[in-house]
């Protein structure tokens, strides 16, 4: 068996191969899109390890930094990558795609889905644009070695390619914190799908149906895609971004855990869009951990104390704005909604904005 075929028996004894894809999944090499020398390892002195980690169902970072050159023990912000294949497979089933159709691809990368969809569809029909210029280098000559011609563009993805539209899908594979409209004017009829959030939750594939160049659609997934380069969250060791200095103390009987479970992270990320969190669990037995919150701007931060058997929480809060007290109050109005889960809400975009509603488009819980 050849490692390619490999990599396919893994993601079918997973049932995540597509019969739509199949063909394209056995018949495009990743060992041709992933250089010799990755983020983690320089394969040069181990090939087998370089095998394992291409055709194993994983993503493999191939920059971080954007590239620029990181002193030992910094902080490693992914930055490019040819991403798991099973989620590949997640996200081109939400795309939908059919024989025939025009596909704007958002985010080149290493150009393997690129590869994938010049397969199924004719490189004719593929348009694929990344912001980076070393990235999207390396793309075209994997691509050119593989023997795929797509039309490949430098540029910010958000305002797609106007040359090659109207497509009918569009996939983008950096996450996004809104639909740009350039979209919608593009792809006036037909799919969206990209990864979509906020610094806080952006953990959600949002699959739009375009009709008229009006988008409407749902959220779905666990993507865990990197950032749109152009609309980055904060990011970085807790200890590095934030300031030491004494907060604001109080309590609360919120167990802090509760905060960040899927559905109510969702709901405070429409809210609370410009500041992250993190649990950071004690270095030693004692199941202690502290729930951190960070703002974009690195100017605020706060803590909850989370300790098993306690019913109270110590909280510590700092700089301009009181990031628990505004998790908080998020977290208070998604029980008042009752709780409502992430499947019950939808995204409208359209010239009057991006709005996201639970359960009907006229209640409206966010809008940009
Ligand atoms: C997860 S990687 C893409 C994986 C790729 N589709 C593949 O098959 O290898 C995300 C890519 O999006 C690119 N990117 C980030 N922001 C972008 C933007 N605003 N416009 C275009 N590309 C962007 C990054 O440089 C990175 O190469």
């Amino acid at each position: 068996m050849t490692t390619q075929q490999r990599l396919v028996e893994t993601l079918r004894s997973k049932g995540v191969l597509l019969p739509d894809w199949e063909e394209a999944v056995a018949s495009v090499d990743r060992g041709l899109f992933i250089p010799s020398a990755i983020e983690e390892a320089d394969f040069a002195a181990d090939p087998e390890s370089w095998l394992l980690a291409v055709y194993a169902d994983a993503p493999v970072v191939t920059q971080v930094n954007d590239g620029e050159s990181t002193p030992e023990g910094a902080f490693r912000l992914s930055t490019s990558s040819s991403s798991m294949p099973s989620i590949m497979l997640e996200m081109l089933s939400l795309l939908d795609v059919r024989a025939g159709q025009r596909v704007l691809e958002i985010g080149t990368g290493t150009g393997y889905n690129a590869a994938w969809l010049s397969h199924r569809l004719g490189e004719s029909n593929v348009t694929s644009v990344e912001v980076d210029a070393a990235v999207l280098s390396s793309a075209r000559e994997n691509l050119k070695r593989a023997g795929f011609h797509p039309t490949t563009v430098l540029a910010n993805g958000r305002a797609g390619h106007g040359e090659c539209a109207p497509y009918d899908r569009i996939i983008c594979t950096c996450t996004v914190r809104d639909v740009p409209r350039e979209w919608l004017a593009q792809c006036p009829n037909g799919r969206i799908v990209t990864p979509w959030g906020s610094s806080f939750f952006s953990g959600s594939y949002a699959t739009l149906d375009v009709v008229d160049g009006k988008a409407q659609g749902t959220f779905s997934g666990y993507p865990a895609f990197m950032w749109d380069r152009t609309q980055r969250a904060g990011a970085g060791r807790i200890a590095e971004v934030c300031r030491p200095a004494e907060g604001e103390k109080s309590s609360t009987d919120i167990a802090p855990q509760n905060v960040i479970q899927d559905d109510p992270a969702f709901f405070t990320g429409l809210s609370v869009t410009d500041a992250w969190y993190r649990w950071c669990d004690a270095n030693d037995d004692s199941g202690e951990a502290t729930l951190w919150f960070v703002s974009d701007d690195r100017e605020s931060w706060a803590t909850v104390e989370y300790a098993p058997h306690l019913d109270t929480y110590e909280v510590e809060q700092y700089g301009p704005r009181t990031l628990w007290n505004e998790v908080r109050s998020a977290f208070l109005r998604w029980h008042e909604l009752g709780k409502p889960e992430r499947a019950r809400y939808g995204l409208s975009v359209d010239g009057d904005g991006q709005r996201v509603w639970l359960d009907d488009p006229h209640h409206v819980m966010s809008h940009e």
